[in-house]
């Protein structure tokens, strides 16, 4: 029966305190050797950012910043009293470019720059402009200003660019439209958040996102990054600070200990990239709604619910986006006739009362355990760091609009470390919504790199 039903999502999709605390200490043994030598799973990319932003760098800087749905296009104004000042526009990503070709997308992105250095600057550009590239997906560096892309996530997939250094097809692109921009840093998404938060709020020990990826950043210390030797140059001391994008998205791709129910299998074969994001496909947004679906497509298919429904929409991947689930958790009618709304005029299916509740029960396990879960990248840094308080900055669509996401991923670390229940904000470890974009945090890079430079280091 349908109840019956309830209570095995309940059961497959609940995730225990103690279950969170083994994966938190897998989680660390998985970092430590992500930072080897011989390496990992998780990527724990150096970002050749080697300083701690002060607060007070300052001047004039571009930005850009790629993410999983948006294109941000930033003039980031360094006020130098742990202030800056942002003006933005904000390009959606159109649908096919995830799956264009590389061409496509490094045009739209050269366009989108050159309308907004053309409104920015209406007499022209005199001296080249300093531009920080923030890039959300895992590419290696062996300096700042390049990134050898090693795979696409969030569902990207576009020929010709894994394997090679990103920064020269942008600057191509942008030297065709004859724009006078140099790409002076790539940055990760993370990397980004936690540089920005840094600069007006010292106490920030990572940077997070929890949105159509799930990632995070910290600082470690060169001595204790092994992979590292023989690749520093020789005037790093070696109590140095570095930048780390851990990736670990790709935490527990060999499936060790990550409560993976079938419709998380289902989600990694059916990807461009199967075995690749475990940890990210049962928790980030591009994966959350279709997860929903394929356990609504189940139920339909035990003959359990939608009886006699025309269920060709609901049958198509990917057609419910997050932002389907976190409408129906919002449904405020003990009717549900919100989400009846939504099936009946989205999806084509009209929902009787005692499915609608289970719909809505899905959704709540589906929110909660991605919250849960992806808290453990969180408690597994700071153990590891041994960082007892901490601000954890945030950014990300699923941590800002995700009903309810931000109260459960609190209760997930309280649970890691056995806290007495208090209110969110008053744990020693506290996650905090992000300073405005990392759009600033590719700014402040870029500044701290030219300092750098002209230090000749
Ligand atoms: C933004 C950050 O606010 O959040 C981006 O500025 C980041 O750098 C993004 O990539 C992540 O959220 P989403 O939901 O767009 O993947
Ligand atoms: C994916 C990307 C990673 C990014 C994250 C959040 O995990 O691989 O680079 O930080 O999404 O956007």
């Amino acid at each position: 029966s349908l109840m019956e039903q309830i209570h095995g999502f309940e059961a497959i999709f609940h995730v225990s305190p103690d279950k969170l605390k083994a994966i938190t200490k897998h989680f660390i043994t998985e970092l430590d050797k992500g930072l080897s030598k011989k390496g990992g799973n998780i990527p724990m990319i150096p970002g050749w950012v080697m300083e701690f932003p002060t607060g007070k760098e300052t001047g004039d800087f571009l930005a850009i910043d790629l993410g999983g749905t948006n294109l941000r296009v930033v003039l980031v104004k360094l006020g130098g009293n742990r202030d800056f000042d942002t003006t933005q526009s904000k390009y959606k990503l159109p649908d096919h470019i995830r799956t264009s070709s590389s061409e496509e997308l490094w045009s739209f992105i050269a366009d989108c720059l050159k309308t907004f250095v053309d409104e920015q600057y209406p007499e022209g550009v005199k001296d080249p402009l300093p531009l920080g590239f923030t890039f959300s997906y895992p590419a290696s560096q062996d300096k700042i200003n390049m990134g050898v892309l090693q795979r696409w996530t969030k569902g990207f997939d576009i020929e010709g660019v894994e394997g090679h250094d990103v920064v020269p097809m942008l600057q191509e692109q942008l030297e065709k439209r004859k724009i006078p921009i140099n790409v002076v840093a790539l940055i990760n998404d993370t990397t980004g958040t936690l540089v920005a938060s840094m600069y007006t709020d010292p106490q920030t020990r990572m940077g997070v996102i929890f949105g159509t990826g799930v990632n995070g950043a910290y600082y470690d210390v060169v001595s204790d990054i092994e992979k590292l030797e023989g690749r520093l140059p020789a005037d790093i001391p070696s109590d140095s600070p570095m930048a780390i994008n851990c990736e670990y998205g790709s935490f527990d791709n060999e499936h060790y200990i990550l409560p993976r129910t079938k419709y998380d299998v289902i989600v990694d074969e059916q990807s461009p990239r199967p075995g690749q994001q475990t940890f990210e496909k049962m928790t980030s947004g591009y994966y959350l709604g279709e997860l929903l679906r394929l356990a609504l497509v189940d139920v339909y298919e035990q003959g359990l619910a939608f009886e006699g429904q025309d269920m060709t929409k609901l049958k198509k991947p990917y057609i419910m986006d997050t932002s389907y689930p976190a409408r129906i958790e919002d449904d405020p009618f003990e009717n549900l006739e919100d989400t009846y709304d939504i099936f009946k005029n989205d999806l084509g299916v009209e929902t009787t009362a005692p499915e609608r509740k289970l719909i809505r029960r899905l959704c709540e396990l589906i929110g909660t355990r991605a919250a849960r879960l992806s808290v453990c990248g969180i408690a597994a840094i700071c153990q590891k760091r041994g960082y007892e308080t901490a601000h954890i900055a945030a950014d990300g669509s699923v941590f800002n609009r995700y009903p309810g996401f931000k109260v459960r991923a609190a209760e997930a670390l309280r649970d890691i470390y056995d806290w007495k229940p208090a209110a969110p904000q008053d744990y020693p470890i506290v996650i905090v919504a992000a300073e405005d974009g990392s759009g600033a945090g590719a700014a402040i890079i870029a500044a701290l790199t030219e300092k750098r430079l002209a230090a000749g280091k």
